[in-house]
């Protein structure tokens, strides 16, 4: 599994980016928008924090395949490093997706619902689908399956496109997508923290310490 972080906050991100084995950052609209900063700045002080070599996803907001092409491109421009273009799955995103592929540009397909949309967009060449985990199981659908799914067809069809679920809630969906195929995940701040932290292996770890300080004398392994 790789793991993306699912924030345009440059203080989590610098954060998580030294703990944490991050393969990248995704951003949308709706994300970017929130840190209330000029756009290109923000993304730029983030491709600053991660590196050039990990990646940094950025949607389009077009709703023509020629402004998607035309936004992707003045992205790509403008930042540095290894830069995936989020294109939503309407029609005209999955023309993009195509027209992109051939000039050997990377996209996401992005708003994801059902395992159709991703598998019409891994065949029009997108590099990765995000189904949207949790906004699914909000409509009564069931995100874990819907990712099962698109492994399934990925795999039947020999389709090198990887899955990077996203939209989560908790830790469960994030684990559950994991077992059913997803080979990546975007996970917001708050719960990649969550991954390890676990009351039991604190406590056993604050017990260790406290052994070893009553028996040795000391707080340290040194003598
Ligand atoms: C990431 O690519 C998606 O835009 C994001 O995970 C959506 O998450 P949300 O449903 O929590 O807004």
């Amino acid at each position: 599994m790789r793991i993306y972080i699912d924030s345009a906050n440059t203080k989590q991100i610098a954060h998580l980016n030294e703990y944490f084995p991050i393969a990248g950052v995704t951003t949308n609209p709706s994300i970017i928008v929130k840190e209330n900063r000029p756009y290109l700045e923000l993304l730029k002080e983030i491709r600053s924090i991660i590196g050039d070599q990990k990646e940094l996803f950025v949607q389009t907001i077009g709703s023509t395949a020629e402004e998607i092409v035309k936004e992707a491109k003045y992205i790509r421009s403008q930042l540095t490093g290894n830069v995936i273009i989020k294109i939503p799955v309407i029609k005209e995103g999955i023309k993009a997706i195509q027209l992109l592929d051939s000039e050997n540009i990377q996209t996401l397909a992005t708003t994801v619902y059902t395992s159709f949309q991703a598998y019409v967009a891994a065949m029009s060449g997108a590099k990765y689908v995000a189904p949207y985990v949790n906004r699914i199981d909000n409509l009564t659908g069931n995100g874990v399956n819907v990712v099962a799914e698109i492994a399934k067809l990925f795999s039947h069809s020999e389709l090198s496109c990887e899955i990077l679920a996203a939209s989560f809630k908790n830790v469960q969906q994030v684990h559950d997508v994991c077992l059913a195929g997803a080979q990546t995940v975007t996970v917001a701040p708050e719960l990649i923290e969550k991954f390890i932290a676990f009351p039991s292996t604190e406590s056993d770890v604050a017990e260790f310490k406290r052994q070893w300080e009553n028996g040795i004398g000391s707080s340290s392994l040194y003598s």
